[in-house]
């Protein structure tokens, strides 16, 4: 009996003479990650205990015991002076067992008309209402930070690209909103998600529901639930609420990941477009010239696990008959890495932003390279009559002669520019121009200054709204 501890002393122990194997009950214990739901478990059990007193199936002084009791229970947990023990394998049977040391008997009223099964599904939804509110509060920031560095760089022209080759000049402005109407997707995922968290699964019991005369409607107005659960066998089955804040948190880290490779990239001695903070960056142990922005490639780094979180959610569930099966409590740690994850990536990432020094490239360096603004050489003989298709094999010819000259767009004179085409003419040199073709793209949701600008003051207001 040396590796067995006394299976019969447990809260559910009253069917059972042989004991627990040692090694089995820490492996089923779920005490060391369930405990971070302590604050949600007991705000559910007051908001049960009130409930079973006003339906009378306990009476107002064991009720006003019981709370009393679970209060004290909370200031414990805050305090870091509550004792977890994986003997009583998790969070609900610590809490209960601690309860009934202080109020005696009586504790084991409050798991009347409630089992662990309900009772978890309650504390998840409870703990992920929170954590979405914190990330979407997170995702403001992000968003009003770049809006902001929007704003005050709106001159900045920096290369548009596509395959990673030199495309057409945009305004930095206009790529780092592009990323705000993603984080602001993602923000909707949150709260959209956020409706499937927002029922009230108790009173489902251990899935059938119960025989007590419970009043499940008010549990759910205590605990501030707008809706409550249609069916006892979904509702302790159910993590759909669980896989969908884990797939908004999923696109939104590979939003940030995109995001941190441009940083990454732009942060290069190549590319030089911007410069991180010391804050954010960490030199090499060999290296001494190194200034790494590690912050951009953990970001990165972690939007893996996220991924897999989910993957790991998804993967659990698959092939579970109704209704609850322990492999649920695997639930939990996938849900919570991806909660601390994505916060603490947002916040960095938006620190990180707004510490960087964006550097500006002179016009010139633009022109030099790339031919930025070869689709406004097109574009240009388009306006004098030419078809497209044949504007564009100019363009092209126009390119391969500069290429052979060592030459940009703007090096060539009108003489020579006539010579491939008796179309060009002296105003062309104001159309090639960088700011004239940002400035051109005047198109709604385009990257002409005018446009951007409206989107700065469309965006501000957005994100003065709640
Ligand atoms: N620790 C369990 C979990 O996280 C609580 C529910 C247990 N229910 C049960 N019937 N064993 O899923």
């Amino acid at each position: 009996m040396k590796n067995k501890t006394d299976a019969s002393k447990k809260l559910w122990g009253g069917r059972f003479k042989q004991s627990t194997d040692a090694l089995m009950e820490t492996f089923s214990a779920s005490i060391s990650f369930d405990k971070r739901l302590y604050d949600c478990d007991i705000e559910g059990s007051i908001a049960h205990c009130k409930m079973l007193a006003r339906c009378k199936i306990i009476t107002s002084a064991e009720s006003k015991k019981i709370i009393k009791g679970l209060q004290r229970i909370l200031r414990e947990c805050d305090e870091g002076r509550f004792e977890f023990s994986v003997r009583l394998e998790d969070i609900h049977m610590n809490i209960e067992s601690r309860l009934r040391e202080i109020v005696g008997p009586i504790a084991g009223k409050l798991h009347t008309a409630r089992s662990r099964n309900d009772q978890v599904c309650l504390d998840i939804r409870l703990y992920l209402r929170k954590e979405v509110e914190d990330i979407v509060g997170e995702l403001n920031n992000m968003c009003k930070a770049l809006v902001a560095i929007a704003k005050k760089n709106i001159d900045h022209v920096i290369p548009g690209y596509t395959h990673l080759q030199r495309a057409q000049p945009v305004l930095l402005s206009h790529h780092l909103l592009a990323y705000v109407e993603m984080m602001l997707r993602d923000k909707e995922r949150f709260l959209d998600a956020y409706k499937r968290i927002n029922v009230m699964p108790l009173g489902s019991a251990a899935l059938a529901g119960t025989n007590f005369p419970i009043d499940r409607k008010i549990t759910a107005k205590l605990l501030r639930f707008p809706e409550i659960s249609h069916n006892s066998m979904d509702a302790v089955a159910d993590r759909d609420f669980a896989a969908e804040f884990c797939s908004a948190a999923a696109l939104v880290m590979m939003h940030l990941s995109r995001f941190c490779e441009e940083i990454v990239i732009w942060n290069s001695s190549e590319f030089g477009f911007l410069e991180l903070s010391d804050a954010f960056t960490t030199g090499s142990s060999i290296m001494p010239q190194k200034k790494n922005p590690d912050a951009a490639e953990l970001i990165r780094g972690k939007s893996g696990r996220v991924f897999g979180n989910l993957v790991s959610l998804l993967t659990l569930m698959k092939g579970l008959p109704l209704a609850y099966n322990k492999d649920m409590q695997e639930d939990k740690e996938p849900l919570f890495d991806t909660s601390e994850t994505v916060k603490v990536c947002l916040r960095i990432f938006t620190d990180m932003m707004k510490s960087a020094k964006f550097i500006p490239i002179a016009t010139k360096d633009l022109e030099a390279s790339g031919f930025l603004t070869a689709t406004d050489l097109a574009d240009y003989l388009v306006l004098k009559g030419v078809p497209f298709r044949d504007a564009h094999e100019i363009t092209g010819k126009t390119v391969a002669f500069c290429l052979e000259e060592e030459k940009t767009l703007t090096d060539l004179s009108l003489p020579e520019l006539r010579k491939i085409s008796k179309r060009f003419d002296k105003d062309v040199f104001a159309h090639i121009a960088i700011s004239n073709s940002v400035d051109r793209k005047n198109v709604y949701g385009g990257t002409a200054k005018k446009q951007v600008r409206a989107q700065i003051t469309r965006l501000t207001k957005k994100l003065k709204q709640k």
